[in-house]
């Protein structure tokens, strides 16, 4: 058993936990000052606050427990990061300099550059090698304050490379105390030689990959990059409804590049998530609406390719929740970081502190199906906690944009180290 004691704030707590939050519930945040928390076997078992400590169950029975102290400091959920690409071969700051110059990302893909790049790559590199890569890169994450993170496939775009890369995925969530999801991404870009015979690589997806990894169980969820320049709502729907009838739920980027049609094929299609939405309007909005489908931004992509910020409180006015995740990827989002996706999330989108933590927690939780285990502090949920170093106010977590504010991550009751 663990108790933390003297927890100068307890943030994001709950009595009774909810999948989600919406709305103008997003700029609430529950909190206990002066708090105290116990962790028996990976599971949170109860928190309250310091005076009430000695009338608990533990505070009657200190013996058999681990005590921390955490003075000073914040105790919260772990991030839970909804959507990131962080198994791939080999960065592209080559491409950054492109775009430095003027080049745009779809440019930069019409030539044969972008995932088709990592596609190229990810075929001369062996799954030991990405497999290290990877691992060097949870670890990261994870000293950041991430607990669980949804990895896609995507950069294979073969039958070989596709499951190449989930089958790295599958060791990571052997071989790491993070909460992993893993989403199959076949359809994240034409390769050149089926750009005449577009149709042929849906066909392959549909008829040859998705089966396998379906009946394989290699991936959690399935998605498809609808978007201009990449697959058409019809090419989506053919791949969503094969991946729905074999049990996969689906995420889907949309609407990153234009008003594509892809959060309302999402929708249709019973959505976990869609994610990136730079293209917005009042009839996504709509389509949002009473659906189950999480809202995503993706606040790291917007900022590195200067696109124009999603309507993030637009969709929180008309009662939507919204996420945020990280996109960790090497073309468009090459960090991995969910504190800068906070502070980015209040600095351009201009998030409360509240609403961008309830974004990075309970709503992501939800779009990796994980709600019922993690995103908040609640009995019997997961302990995925972090603890940040001695701050003023957790309003210090996205003003302080440039500085690692967690000092101890602890994943399933575990204090991590090593990573
Ligand atoms: O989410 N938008 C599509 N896919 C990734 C980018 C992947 C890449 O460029 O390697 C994204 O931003
Ligand atoms: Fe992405």
């Amino acid at each position: 058993m663990l108790l933390i004691r003297n927890i100068r704030e307890l943030i994001q707590v709950e009595k009774v936990p909810r999948p989600r939050v919406c709305g103008q519930d997003m700029a609430s945040l529950e909190t206990v000052n002066d708090a105290y928390l116990v962790i028996d076997r990976g599971i949170i078992t109860d928190f309250g606050q310091m005076k009430d400590l000695d009338s608990s169950p533990v505070g009657r029975d200190s013996t058999a427990i681990q005590v921390m102290d955490a003075s000073g400091r914040m105790v919260m959920p772990c991030w839970c990061d909804s959507h990131t690409h962080l198994v791939f071969p080999v960065s592209r700051e080559s491409e950054f300099i492109d775009k430095i110059r003027g080049l745009s990302y779809e440019e930069i893909a019409k030539r044969g550059g972008g995932i088709l790049n990592s596609a190229r790559r990810l075929a001369e590199i062996s799954e030991e090698v990405l497999l290290q890569d990877a691992l060097g890169r949870i670890g990261e994450i994870i000293r950041y304050g991430t607990g669980a993170v949804e990895i896609k496939s995507g950069y294979g775009l073969t039958f070989e490379g596709e499951i190449k890369m989930l089958k790295v995925i599958r060791r990571l969530k052997e071989m790491t105390p993070v909460t992993i999801k893993a989403t199959f991404l076949g359809a994240h870009a034409i390769p050149l030689e089926y750009r005449s015979r577009r149709e042929k690589y849906v066909d392959l997806v549909v008829h040859e990959m998705l089966p396998y990894v379906a009946g394989e169980k290699l991936a959690d969820f399935a998605d498809v990059f609808c978007d201009r320049g990449f697959f058409t709502p019809e090419e989506t729907e053919r791949i969503l409804s094969a991946a729905v009838s074999l049990g996969l739920k689906p995420k889907i980027h949309a609407n990153e590049l234009d008003y594509s049609g892809g959060i309302q094929v999402g929708v249709s299609f019973g959505a976990l998530s869609v994610d990136h939405l730079e293209y917005t309007g009042e009839e996504e909005i709509e389509a949002l609406k009473g659906s189950g489908t999480m809202p995503t931004i993706l606040p790291g992509a917007a900022f590195f390719l200067g696109l124009k910020p999603a309507p993030a409180r637009k969709m929180i006015d008309a009662g939507l929740p919204l996420a945020m995740a990280s996109d960790f990827n090497p073309g468009s989002s090459p960090s991995g970081n969910m504190q800068l996706i906070l502070s980015l999330g209040s600095i351009i989108y201009k998030l409360l502190p509240e609403e961008g933590i309830n974004a990075i927690t309970i709503n992501t939780a939800y779009a990796m199906d994980l709600a019922d285990s993690l995103g908040s502090i609640a009995v019997g949920k997961k302990a995925n906690v972090l603890i940040t170093r001695p701050i003023p106010s957790y309003h210090y977590l996205p003003y302080a944009f440039g500085e690692n504010k967690v000092e101890t991550v602890i994943l399933n009751g575990e204090v991590v180290s090593g990573y």
